[in-house]
């Protein structure tokens, strides 16, 4: 299983980060559990791990940009000097604060080309009645996926995080009927867009609203391969739980 964990903003002194990269080995050390840890990029910069940890860093996004003239972007070749193996692009958030689904592709190449193995991020922002919403997450993964070659398509992992359950508490989270629903449609897209044998090989994760108390039900029933988990990532004595509740 891999838990992908995005502290988002949440953490924000260097302590606190160190005591979680603690945490994220502890977990690592469970049974086939691999963690990435995504943390604010300041932080991620000063952060190490060390070898044969099964932790790795993410980027929480990257820049659509290569180097050059544009203050305040964190290019994918920065990210992976400063340590990162993965990025996330198109979280629902960078999509709220203007990423459109060409920019998201165009990140999605940056990442490649550097090696950085992308989490792709997509999700509905509601459920309605006629399935519109799956249009939607079949629109997300075309645009992203289609223009790339098939070896990178076989390389990017999907992370299904409905806008609706995001931030929320356990009760709020997707049932895993639903999911494993959601789960298989995901797969069904990506077989249309990945050849033979890599078809059934993806990654695909699932955040939103994910706790210690709700993981292992999630974790058995849905069909996924893994978690991208957002606060209860990144506060300590939440995050501790996980490695327990799993071992458990
Ligand atoms: P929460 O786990 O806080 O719902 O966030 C999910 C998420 O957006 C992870 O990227």
């Amino acid at each position: 299983m891999l838990i992908v964990a995005n502290w988002k903003a949440y953490v924000e002194d260097l302590a606190r980060a160190k005591k979680l990269v603690a945490l994220g080995k502890k977990l690592a050390r469970a049974d086939k559990v691999s963690v990435v840890l995504a943390p604010p990029a300041p932080l991620l910069s000063v952060l190490s791990i060390g070898r044969k940890t099964g932790v790795a860093f993410a980027a929480q996004d990257i820049s659509a940009t290569a180097g050059g003239a544009y203050t305040g972007e964190g290019t994918a070749q920065a990210f992976a000097a400063a340590g990162a193996t993965y990025a996330l692009v198109g979280h629902s958030e960078r999509r709220a604060a203007g990423d459109t689904d060409a920019v998201v592709a165009e990140k999605l190449a940056r990442a490649l080309a550097q090696d950085l193995v992308p989490v792709l991020c997509v999700g509905e922002k509601e459920r309605d009645g006629e399935g519109r919403y799956l249009a939607r997450i079949r629109e997300e993964i075309v645009t992203a996926l289609e223009p790339l070659e098939l070896r990178e398509r076989a390389r990017v992992i999907i992370a299904y995080e409905p806008l609706w359950a995001i931030g929320k508490d356990a009760s709020a989270a997707i049932s895993a009927n639903d999911l494993a629903e959601m789960t298989l449609y995901i797969r069904k897209v990506l077989a249309e867009l990945l050849s033979g044998r890599n078809a059934g090989r993806t990654t695909v994760l699932y955040g939103g609203a994910v706790e210690p108390e709700n993981i292992r039900g999630l974790a058995a029933d849905a069909g996924v391969d893994g978690f991208l988990i957002g606060h209860a990532s990144a506060d300590p004595a939440v995050f501790a739980a996980f490695a327990k509740n799993l071992a458990a």
